[in-house]
C-alpha cells in the first residue's frame, strides 16, 4: 500500500481527461493534477523550450510527493521523453498505451493520428505505430486551433467554430477511408463529439490519455491506496476560468488552487 498521490499534468484542460479517466479506474487514488493554462499552448514551441517546461512540470508534482506522474500531454511524452525517463518516480506518458492498444486490436486499414504541430513534426507517435502495425498506412495530421480554442472555454458538443476546425483538419483523413483515429493530443477528447461527427461512427477513436491511464492502473496494482480519492487541482492560468469550466469537463465539482511558476526563460 502506497497512499502517496498520484500526479498528473498537462498544458492545460486536456489533462483532465486523464484525470476523469483515472478517477473512474482508481477511485481510492489521491490525484494532484497541475494544469498549465498559463502557458498553453504548447504545440507550437520548439522542442528545447519543451523539455524545459517538462523538467518544470515534472519538478512541481514531485514537490507534492507523488509516487507516480503522467504525463497527460502528447507534446511533451513526443518532446521531452528523455526528461520524463529521468524522473525519480515512474512516469507513464502518452505515446506507449495507445500504440499498444490499436497493436492489440488489429486490423488492416489506415491509421490517422491527429496532435498538436510539434507532436506531428517529433514524429513519435507515427514512428511507434509504424514499429508496432507494420504494413499499416499512417497519416499525420496537426491541428494547431484545436487546442486554443478549447483553452477558451469552446467546449459545447455543437460549438461551430470546433465544428469549422473538425472540418477542415478531418476531411483528408476521411477521404483517405482510416478505420481508427488516434487522438495524440489529450485536449482532442474534450470535442470528441465534434471529431466523431465528421467522421463518422466506422473510424473507431482511440484517446492516449484513456489508454495511459489503464497502464497507470496495471503499474499501480498491489500498491493502490486504500481510502483516499482526494483531487487537487492546481493552474498556472486564470483561477476563474479555470473554475468555470473544469467542473464541467470533469464531471465533478473541484476547488482549484491557483500555482506560481518559476520565471522560464523564452
Ligand atoms: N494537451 C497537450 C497535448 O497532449 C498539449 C496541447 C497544447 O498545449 O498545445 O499535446
Amino acid at each position: 500500500m502506497d497512499n502517496r498521490p498520484i500526479g498528473v499534468f498537462d498544458s492545460g484542460f486536456g489533462g483532465l481527461t486523464a484525470v476523469r479517466a483515472l478517477r473512474r479506474l482508481l477511485p481510492e487514488e489521491d490525484i494532484v493534477f497541475f494544469a498549465d493554462n498559463g502557458r498553453a499552448p504548447y504545440g507550437s514551441r520548439p522542442a528545447e523550450q519543451l523539455r524545459r517546461m517538462a523538467r518544470q512540470d515534472v519538478e512541481l508534482l514531485l514537490a507534492q510527493g507523488v509516487k507516480l506522474i503522467v504525463a497527460a500531454c502528447g507534446t511533451v511524452s513526443s518532446n521531452a521523453a528523455e526528461v520524463l525517463r529521468a524522473a525519480p518516480v515512474p512516469v507513464i506518458g502518452m505515446i506507449e498505451a495507445p500504440v499498444e492498444a490499436i497493436r492489440a486490436a488489429g486490423g488492416a486499414g489506415a491509421i490517422g493520428v491527429i496532435a498538436t504541430e510539434a507532436t506531428v513534426r517529433a514524429g513519435a507517435f507515427a514512428a511507434a505505430l509504424r514499429a508496432a502495425c507494420p504494413g499499416r498506412e499512417v497519416l499525420s495530421v496537426a491541428c494547431p486551433d484545436f487546442v486554443p480554442l478549447i483553452e477558451s472555454g469552446h467546449i459545447r458538443p455543437d460549438d461551430p467554430d470546433v465544428a469549422a476546425a473538425a472540418e477542415r483538419y478531418l476531411a483528408p483523413l476521411r477521404e483517405r477511408e482510416i478505420g481508427t483515429l488516434l487522438l495524440g493530443c489529450t485536449h482532442y477528447g474534450l470535442i470528441a463529439p465534434a471529431i466523431r461527427a465528421c467522421l463518422g461512427g466506422g473510424v473507431r477513436l482511440v484517446e492516449a490519455s484513456a489508454c495511459a491511464a489503464v497502464s497507470a492502473a496495471e503499474r499501480l496494482r498491489g500498491s493502490e491506496n486504500r481510502g483516499g480519492g482526494t483531487l487537487r487541482c492546481l493552474t498556472s492560468g486564470d483561477l476563474a476560468l479555470f473554475t468555470a469550466l473544469a467542473p464541467l469537463l470533469l464531471g465533478e465539482e473541484i476547488t482549484p488552487e491557483a500555482e506560481a511558476l518559476p520565471p522560464m526563460e523564452a
